[in-house]
């Protein structure tokens, strides 16, 4: 493991090419219909991306694809998938990949709880297991099977900022995500040099539809606030630079190295307190 303070920034193989290529290429983009996953849709839309959107919302993800190729004069397709049941995260790839070539993979459908571990159901609880680590890995999998071979492409799978520490009071939620920023920052080392690239998105607070489904809150001027608009550019900045993670917002790094510096007991009990508070 690497000490704390060397990892930051971190930079990260230059691929051989010197900024992400986006226009005319396909993105397959999970959690599409609304959130961070609507603005990563917008904004490849925007550089000239094929975007393939997928969620579970057949109708909106229509709507959405409409909107978005007519805004943009490129391809945009809708591809329904309950991605935290078994064999739809490959079957909704192999729609995807059936339009052509998956040039980027942006692995951000995911969900959250806030509560007490045994008072969260157990059921719903393994659903975000499904979801957030499971779809993730089988669609990475997927994807860098294809994208090696070709030796380009790219993969940005979205963490959180509860990656970097335990979170009392969403303790599965944190640990699917520290599931995934590891996964990432170890793929990415995988496939240094390969002209693939892999990227952990680790945003902090974001309004969106995240919020009612986890039974949290946010709310405009508190720390680390950012719209999803903000944290996609903040992300394709860093896959342009080839970086192997990004935490986008100035007061959500400070709180992801303290994460790390601090004694891992008092990290968690700061956590703990301050969740305990938002209750
Ligand atoms: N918002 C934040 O503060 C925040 C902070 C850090 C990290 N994140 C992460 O950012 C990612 C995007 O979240 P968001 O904030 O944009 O939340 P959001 O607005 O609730 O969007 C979640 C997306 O995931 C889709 N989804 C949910 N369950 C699904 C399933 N079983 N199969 C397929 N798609 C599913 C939803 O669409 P359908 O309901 O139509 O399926 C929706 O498009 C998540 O991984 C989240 O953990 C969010």
């Amino acid at each position: 493991m690497s000490a704390p303070s060397a990892a930051w920034p971190c930079p990260a193989p230059a691929g051989p090419e010197p900024g992400f290529v986006y226009r005319g290429r396909w993105a397959l983009i999970t959690g599409a219909s609304m959130g961070i996953g609507e603005a990563f849709a917008r904004a490849l839309a925007a550089r000239g991306m094929n975007v393939i959107l997928c969620a579970r919302s057949a109708g909106r993800l229509q709507s959405l694809a409409r909107e978005i190729a007519d805004a943009h004069g490129v391809q945009a397709h809708a591809v329904a998938a309950d991605l935290a049941r078994p064999g739809e995260a490959a079957r909704a790839w192999r729609e995807a990949a059936a339009l052509g070539p998956i040039h980027l993979l942006v692995n951000n459908a995911g969900f959250g709880l806030r509560g007490r571990f045994e008072g969260l159901a157990a059921d719903r609880q393994a659903e975000m297991v499904a979801l957030n680590c499971t779809a993730v890995l089988e669609l990475a999998h997927l994807a860098l099977g294809e994208m090696r071979p070709r030796a380009t492409g790219g993969v940005i799978n979205v963490a959180s900022i509860v990656a970097f520490q335990p979170v009392p009071l969403m303790a599965t939620y944190a640990a699917t995500k520290a599931f995934v920023l590891s996964l990432t920052e170890s793929l990415a080392e995988e496939n240094r040099g390969s002209g693939v690239r892999v990227l952990a998105l680790c945003p902090g607070p974001t309004p969106s539809g995240f919020q009612a489904v986890a039974g949290t809150n946010v709310q405009q001027g508190q720390p680390g606030y950012l719209l999803p608009g903000q944290v996609v550019d903040a992300a394709l900045r860093a896959l342009d630079a080839g970086e192997v993670r990004v935490v986008p917002g100035a007061v959500n790094r400070a709180a992801a190295v303290l994460g790390r510096l601090l004694p891992l007991g008092v990290a968690t009990r700061i956590a703990r307190v301050i969740n305990e508070k938002r209750g």
